[in-house]
């Protein structure tokens, strides 16, 4: 299948049955959301893996008693940065010397400009700044899904502070942003599932210059 055939299949499935995903397919699919580019490339956000049905069950009320929540396989939750400290940027920008094996004046000079705007800046200005790049590595996270033939629902539907509770984010300083069920669509039970997609046209979406 080609990849728009995938993303035509996939959809935000409204029930799921259950039924286990293999940690080889999550594996692919949270490397997606790794290699997501994020700007400056600091990636100011975690991923965490809910396998635990305990931990799903107390989930599901927070998000709108969202079914797909104790349903699916595993629960990804994207935890964005809760401000951009002077210790975060760095250890980003000494990543990528050591990884690169030298220093270069340039990225140094923009570690330094980083280090002189972001960490001043409003810690909710920096969350939401943060929140956008978690949301690229989310996508990236659904399309990889939907490549290997796994179904998702994008959840912004719960309440971030009781699930930040819940999982115990903000004493790492982490705040949810959004949610990623993983499984496998219960055809049976979604009444989304037959119902054809709806998108506007390429012509309403696209302006192009000449
Ligand atoms: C960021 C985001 C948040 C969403 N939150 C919810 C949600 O809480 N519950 C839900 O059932 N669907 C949710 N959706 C699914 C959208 O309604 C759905 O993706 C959209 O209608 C397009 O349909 P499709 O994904 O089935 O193609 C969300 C989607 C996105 C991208």
């Amino acid at each position: 299948m080609e990849l728009l055939d995938k993303l035509n299949w996939r959809y935000a499935a409204k029930a799921m049955n259950g039924e286990n995903v293999s940690e080889e397919k999550i594996d692919r699919i949270i490397e997606a959301a790794r290699l997501a580019p994020t700007s400056s490339g600091l990636q100011p956000f975690e991923i965490i893996v809910v396998k635990n049905q305990a931990i799903k069950e107390a989930i599901r009320p927070v998000s709108w008693n969202q079914s797909m929540i104790t349903d699916c396989s595993h629960l990804l939750v994207f935890a964005a940065w809760d401000t951009y400290t002077e210790e975060r940027i760095n250890k980003m920008f000494d990543l990528t010397n050591e990884v690169r094996g030298f220093k270069n004046e340039g990225w140094e000079n923009y570690r330094q400009m980083l280090l002189s705007n972001y960490p001043q800046k409003d810690a909710e200005e920096n969350f939401n700044h943060a929140a956008k790049q978690a949301y690229i590595a989310f996508s990236a996270a659904i399309i990889a899904a939907a490549f290997e033939g796994v179904d998702t629902t994008p959840i912004e539907g719960f309440d971030p502070a009781a699930v930040d509770k819940i999982l115990g984010l903000r004493e790492k300083g982490l705040k949810s942003c959004v949610l990623l069920p993983i499984g496998y669509r219960d055809t049976e039970k979604d009444w989304l599932v037959n119902l054809p997609k709806v998108r506007k046209s390429t012509e309403d979406l696209v302006t192009v210059v000449e």
